[in-house]
């Protein structure tokens, strides 16, 4: 039988399994089916644990068809499709559990597939079956605030490395992506700011870091000061209606803001559309008035509010005092993200603890209608929350004397950190190379620490983790995609893109690394449907891994099976090119 070359490995056994069991039952529809990879590959490579559920179900109806769950293993076995092609071996275990090794030639056949249809400028894989995937998806990440804190800190960081991934993975699906910065640029911290800068009589002709101190000044006074508070106040609704001056010194602010972010992407190697809090000041009135018509936003002592089925305390959409809050913004945002915007998925990447936020926001949109698309389908709304950046303190990550660390000065210590540790190795490098190959390597090193972790769990900012060469690190990755690089170099005039008979497995190491080749369309998809970007860092890891094993007990270059080795070595170039790309990582082709 013929496989479609886009689906990954377990993708392809998922869709063998659910045609066999429909076929079995004879059902019109495709039946769903458990697949897991077994946890001994002596016993196979996947493992379907769903005769047993499945029999259960049939025994439920009354259906005698099948004495026991093992025999219902045993037939649905014998229907898979193309089994000869696919497996070299299935067999039914204890109750019935059915484990499947692939045949040589299918993954000879699937890795010559890759390196013919590979090439380094092409990141989009193959159609997928089974997979909706959205046409359009608005992906909200980064957004830094400005003012309040002034610069980045490691918070935004995250939101930045992981929004970008998930919008690097859905792309090489197919799915346009909008790159939006929710940037914080109309809150009150505005009315504080330009008030105090206005009594000190200062011009708009300073630094960030003067910015940071200016706010915490101005902080100071609001608490304490009456009249400050309330010209405070009053500078923010002038701000918001549209003063002429006031409007020109925030201008000034968001400008002085915008030139330390655009360092921290350039640096990151991010582009994404800017697009802030302020952008929807003037929809706001005509999206709360929507909510109130339609009974979903009511007024309760002066504040207009929104009360969830469960929740007791209420979303404020507008506060007692007529002003606008985040989440005013977050509803005429998002209002104008399905309605304008056409968006078929919206994602938001901010830390866990905005979790109820959105929730409340997505449920108010929900009951709004916002959500409903013409073909009776709903627009999927996903908030991607991450964990908290902490030291090896066990403390929030900060710098020694407490405050937040400037990000500029994190990426540039991972950079010259990670020069240090290049200078004490043996290179191929001159002194240039190895300064340009420690900055793509430190920043490197800092989004693969961040994107590795599950991303709901806090995790533990280090330095000398990071950057070890052994461990689970873009180090790691970045030493054995260069090993790989060299080695192929050495064939470069070599043609390896001749007929499948041609791949042998001689060695129980080639067939694990095709195996592991083979898997990235899996990692991918979980990236995009589960919002997992540590499901793509497991596997280049273990591709990596299964590189270098192989490596070291199988001569390539003057071995009988050069061929043969040489498309493997070329497939795993391909394929860990595509992963570092969509983790945001630069490879080094030379080390
Ligand atoms: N500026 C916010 C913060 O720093 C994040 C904004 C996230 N996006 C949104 N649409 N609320 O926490």
């Amino acid at each position: 039988g013929s496989v479609p070359t886009g689906d990954g490995l377990r993708e392809i056994v998922k869709a063998a399994f659910s045609e066999a069991v429909t076929a079995v039952l004879s059902r019109g529809t495709l039946v769903d089916v458990n697949i897991s990879e077994c946890s001994n590959n002596v016993v196979g490579d996947y493992q379907c644990n769903s005769a047993m559920p499945i029999f259960a179900e049939l025994k439920q109806k009354g259906d005698t068809s099948f004495s026991n769950p093992r025999s219902l293993a045993e037939a649905i076995v014998e229907a898979i499709p193309g089994r000869e092609h696919l497996f070299a071996q299935t067999s039914v275990a204890g109750p019935g559990f059915v484990n499947v090794t692939f045949s040589a030639s299918f993954l000879a056949a699937g890795v010559l597939d890759t390196v013919v249809n590979s090439t380094d400028e092409k990141i989009r894989i193959p159609p997928q079956r089974n997979m909706s995937i959205p046409k359009r998806a608005v992906v909200d990440y980064s957004s830094p605030n400005i003012a309040k804190a002034s610069e980045m800190h490691v918070g935004h960081l995250r939101s930045t490395i992981i929004g970008e991934t998930i919008c690097r993975a859905l792309e090489s699906f197919g799915v346009e992506t909008v790159r939006l910065n929710h940037v914080g640029d109309w809150g009150t911290q505005f009315g504080m700011l330009l008030t105090h800068l206005h009594d000190m009589q200062m011009g708009s002709d300073f630094a960030i870091t003067d910015l940071q101190e200016f706010y915490k000044v101005a902080k100071l006074r609001f608490d304490k000061d009456d009249d400050f508070k309330a010209r405070a106040q009053s500078a923010v609704v002038r701000l918001q209606a549209g003063d002429v001056q006031m409007r020109k010194l925030w201008e000034e602010i968001c400008e002085i803001s915008r030139r330390d972010f655009e360092e921290i992407y350039r640096v990151l190697d991010i582009s994404i559309i800017e697009r802030g809090e302020s952008f929807y000041n003037e929809i706001i009135p005509l999206v709360l008035d929507e909510l109130v018509k339609k009974g979903i936003a009511v007024e309760d002592q002066g504040a207009l509010c929104i009360f969830g089925n469960l929740e007791s305390t209420p979303l404020i959409c507008r506060k007692s005092d007529g002003g606008f809050n985040y989440a005013s913004t977050d509803l005429a945002a998002l209002w104008q993200r399905t309605t304008q915007l056409e968006a078929d998925q919206i994602i938001y990447v901010t830390d866990v603890g905005q979790s109820k936020h959105f929730e409340a926001i997505f449920d108010a949109a929900n009951r709004a209608g916002w959500l409903d698309k013409k073909d009776n389908t709903k627009i999927r709304l996903d908030h991607v929350g991450f964990g908290l950046v902490m030291g090896e303190d066990g403390k929030r990550f900060r710098t020694r004397s407490g405050g937040t660390v400037p990000l500029r000065s994190l990426l540039s210590e991972a950079q010259s950190r990670c020069l240090e540790s290049l200078q004490t190795r043996s290179s191929d490098l001159d002194d240039k190379e190895l300064l340009e190959a420690s900055h793509i390597m430190g920043i490197a090193a800092v989004k693969y620490a961040d994107l590795h972790n599950n991303r709901s769990t806090n995790y533990v900012f280090s330095y000398d983790r990071m950057l070890d060469m052994k461990g689970n690190t873009a180090v790691y990755l970045l030493y054995t995609h260069a090993r790989i690089s060299t080695l192929l170099s050495r064939a470069e005039d070599q043609d390896l893109t001749s007929p499948a008979h041609q791949m042998v497995f001689t060695d129980e190491k080639e067939r694990a690394l095709a195996v592991a080749i083979l898997k990235l369309p899996d990692a991918l998809r979980a990236v995009v449907q589960d919002l997992l970007p540590s499901r793509l860092c497991d596997y280049a890891y273990h591709l990596c891994v299964a590189y270098n094993e192989f490596y070291s007990t199988c001569k390539v270059i003057g071995s009988p099976e050069e061929k043969s080795r040489l498309i493997l070595c070329r497939a795993t170039v391909f394929s860990l090119r595509r992963a570092l790309f969509v983790l945001g990582i630069t490879p080094l082709h030379k080390l």
